[in-house]
């Protein structure tokens, strides 16, 4: 088989999205669009893939790490001078290689390994994917000759009149004989409105040697979406939020409302779950059968077990077990570890906490830097003391035990195993298994003192 290179575009500013934040650094679905197409490109079977960088290029390498190889372009003469910058790995390789933009976050990997066999197919030197646009503002448009054959693309402002009209684009995504690519784009001038080194150019360059040049029509235009500005942003953001819901819902999740739903391309949903408006599931979130989640919920980097349920709350780099009740209105922040059958009810805070099996925390609680066992059960308003204004400390609650209402647990400090902590209490040791501690101040009754009260205000 042919060696199969691929060349990402993310070297340009983005001037049009008007943003401190890097164009193709721009979330989509909750991830960057550049990462949609690295991912993407990755689903082939890929030699080498390199991404060309400029401006910001610490961010972007930052956010792709390992998935790609880099390649700085100094300054933004162009789409073919972007890739012209690749020949410093490319230049000599036998082999295809695939050039796609970084802002055309919705590009499958489908349609592209679709778009290498018909390359391979014709036998072409160069293969364009198109695509047909009912509004082509703002595309290069294909420019066919009398047979049909593709003889060049034209940029919209270098387009006459009549080109224009033409409604077949360029998506900016194409498959090249390695090595005639790197040879044509030494011959591509700026002889040009913009007065840039266009990568498209390199099409008419191959069909002057008499080199078959091929295109490929995508029947599903959304795909091709080239994000420039901020109205193309929400545009790629609707569609890929569609696109995602619907492959959830087919797999046998129920959303009750899917224009509510913002779930993540790289989310993994079981069957049966059932999703309510409001929630936001991001980053590597599973959530297993038979959950309910939401409304009003965002998980992020969550894993949660089958049968829970999750209300009104929020959630971040946390295992959440199974058949755990959360919320409404809870907050488990990250490092947690919630066992099955946990309850954390309205208004409880969990941070970098361990919470055994059927423990439960019901109310107005902070749990933080914690271990708890197994059915430990945290009255309501129990506040784990974790900070001194200089370090964290951990409070440990063995299985069993029982804290009552309103107690401070002052860390570092152990509650042992079946020990009983009366309501109110301040521990700042501590309590052995089994025992019963009482922190706080005897009560005194003073008899008969309301009468006394009336008597001295009659005086
Ligand atoms: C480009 C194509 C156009 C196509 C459209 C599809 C050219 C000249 N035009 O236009 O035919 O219809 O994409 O979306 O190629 N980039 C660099 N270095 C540069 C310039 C751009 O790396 O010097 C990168 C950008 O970061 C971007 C991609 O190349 O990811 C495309 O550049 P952009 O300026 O968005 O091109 P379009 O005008 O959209
Ligand atoms: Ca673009």
């Amino acid at each position: 088989m042919t060696n199969r290179y691929a060349v990402v575009l993310a070297a340009g500013q983005g001037t049009r999205m008007k943003s401190k934040l890097y164009k193709v650094l721009h979330p989509v679905c909750g991830k960057p669009m550049v990462q949609h197409v690295v991912d993407q490109l990755n689903t082939l079977d890929l030699k080498e893939l390199i991404t060309v960088v400029g401006f910001g290029a610490e961010k972007v390498q930052d956010q792709l790490g390992e998935d790609s190889h880099y390649v700085v372009q100094e300054e933004q003469l162009g789409t073919g001078h972007a890739v012209l910058q690749a020949d410093k790995i490319l230049a000599d390789k036998e082999g295809t290689t695939v050039v796609v933009c970084g802002d055309t976050p919705l590009l499958t990997g489908e349609t592209l390994q679709k778009l290498l066999d018909h390359h391979d197919r014709e036998e072409a030197k160069a293969t364009i994917l198109t695509a047909h646009a009912e509004d082509p503002h703002g595309y290069g448009r294909v420019i066919r000759g009398g047979n049909g054959q593709v003889e060049r693309i034209v940029e919209q402002k270098d387009a006459s009149d009549e080109e224009q009209a033409i409604q077949e684009i360029n998506t900016g995504t194409y498959c090249f004989d390695n090595a005639m690519l790197f040879e044509a784009l030494k011959n591509v001038s700026n002889d040009n409105v913009q007065g840039e080194y266009y990568l498209p150019d390199v099409i008419e360059i191959l069909k002057g040697q008499g080199e078959t040049i091929s295109a490929y029509q995508t029947p599903v235009f959304s795909e091709s979406l080239g994000v420039n500005d901020r109205v193309a942003l929400a545009k790629a953001e609707k569609l890929m939020k569609n696109r995602v819901n619907e492959q959830h819902m087919r797999n046998g999740v129920t959303l009750v409302d899917p224009d509510q739903t913002y779930i993540g391309p790289d989310v993994t949903i079981g069957q049966d779950v059932v999703i309510y408006p409001g929630c936001i599931l991001e980053g590597q979130t599973t959530i297993e059968n038979d959950a309910v989640v939401g409304p009003h919920t965002t998980l992020t980097n969550c894993h949660v077990g089958s049968q829970t349920t999750i209300k009104q709350s929020v959630a971040t780099d946390s295992q959440i077990g199974e058949r755990v009740q959360v919320g409404p209105f809870a907050h488990i922040r990250p490092q947690s570890s919630l066992g099955n059958d946990v309850k954390i009810g309205n208004f409880v805070e969990v941070k970098k906490a361990e919470l055994g099996n059927e423990s439960k925390v019901s109310h107005l609680s902070y749990i933080g830097d914690a271990e708890v066992g197994n059915g430990v059960n945290i009255g309501c308003g129990t506040i784990t003391v974790n900070y001194d204004g200089e370090k964290k400390y951990l409070t440990t609650i063995e299985d069993d035990a029982f804290i009552g209402c309103n107690s401070n647990l002052i860390a570092p400090v152990t509650v042992g195993k079946g020990a009983y902590v009366a309501a109110g209490s301040t521990i700042n040791q501590d309590v052995p298994s089994e025992a019963l501690s009482i922190a706080r101040s005897r009560q005194t009754n003073k008899e008969g003192y309301a009468s006394k009260m009336k008597s001295i205000k009659k005086d």
